[in-house]
């Protein structure tokens, strides 16, 4: 959990008055109703209107997700990330990471910057990466169930904000950052996983452009990284499907394909948008 007498930029989802802690279990805004959110063992708040909450990844997915992360296959995609950041934004700064998942990616960021915020609206996904913040002695990082639709961050506190195959949401991301911030978008290229869907899939179709790619901030610099991995066993080949959204729009027939193989060779194609808020 995050250092407390740090600068905190969390705002009350209720009131959107200041937060501050409470001791080490509990969040309290100073707003008139003085709203109070308890802090989980494991390390993370719960955030999110009961609207928004219990979307995003499930449990399995989350459980799938670890297991093929930990494993180093995505691991450039980590280290890119962190080279990008600590060349475009201000160092030691304040960064977001939107759509957080289990903390891959945020635990890595944090090495960075005074202080890491990581948002997710699944409740798993969260519980997942405080608990890896804690495993991993992170000390500067903060974990909360939220909607990345809707960030319980004050506006322009944040240098970065980071968004690993989650939603784009350009507005509220904009909304966030600094003037001069930056966010950095990291998303599937054409070939991404190109082998997977070889196996699953007789007539293969390009991955679709994103419709939710900024528009109005401006784009700094865009790079792709392009390498192979061999997934060895079954058991995770499963994970790294379970964790795309084919694992949503594949018939049994096809999984079962899938279930068949041993192993699995397949390019992982990324492409690494930065864009800047100028104003
Ligand atoms: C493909 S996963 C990527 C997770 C993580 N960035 C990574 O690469 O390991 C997409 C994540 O976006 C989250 N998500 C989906 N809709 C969301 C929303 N409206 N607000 C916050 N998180 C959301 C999901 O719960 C999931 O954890």
């Amino acid at each position: 959990m995050i250092d407390s007498k740090k600068i905190f930029t969390v705002k009350c989802p209720i009131c959107s008055a200041e937060m501050l802690f409470e001791g080490e279990k509990v969040l309290k805004c100073n707003g008139v109703k003085s709203h109070s959110y308890d802090i989980s063992s494991s390390g993370y708040v719960n955030l999110a209107s009961p609207k928004q909450s219990g979307g995003g990844d499930t449990k399995e997915a989350v459980r799938a997700r670890s297991a093929f992360l930990n494993q180093g296959f995505y691991e450039p995609i980590a280290n890119k990330t962190v080279e990008l950041l600590s060349q475009c934004s201000e160092s030691n700064g304040t960064v977001i990471d939107a759509g957080c998942g289990e903390g891959y990616y945020t635990s890595k960021i944090a090495d960075l910057s005074s202080a890491t915020y990581g948002f997710d609206i699944s409740k798993p996904a969260v519980e997942a990466a405080a608990k890896r913040a804690k495993r991993e002695f992170k000390n500067n990082l903060f974990f909360a169930v939220a909607s990345v639709y809707s960030l319980p961050i004050f506006d322009g506190s944040a240098s970065a904000v980071v968004n690993i195959f989650a939603p784009c949401v350009e507005e509220e991301y904009a909304r966030v950052l600094k003037n001069g911030g930056v966010l950095i978008v990291v998303h599937a290229g054409t070939d991404h996983l190109m082998g997977l869907k070889k196996v699953l899939y007789d007539n293969i179709r390009e991955n679709d452009v994103r419709a939710d790619m900024p528009k109005q901030l401006e784009l700094l610099h865009e790079e792709r990284l392009k390498y192979g991995i061999t997934v060895n066993g079954n058991e995770n080949v499963m994970s790294l499907f379970a964790m795309t959204p084919y694992y949503w729009r594949t018939s049994q027939n096809d999984i079962k394909k899938l279930e068949q193989i041993k192993n699995l060779d397949t390019d992982v194609d990324i492409i690494f948008s930065v864009y800047k808020k100028n104003q």
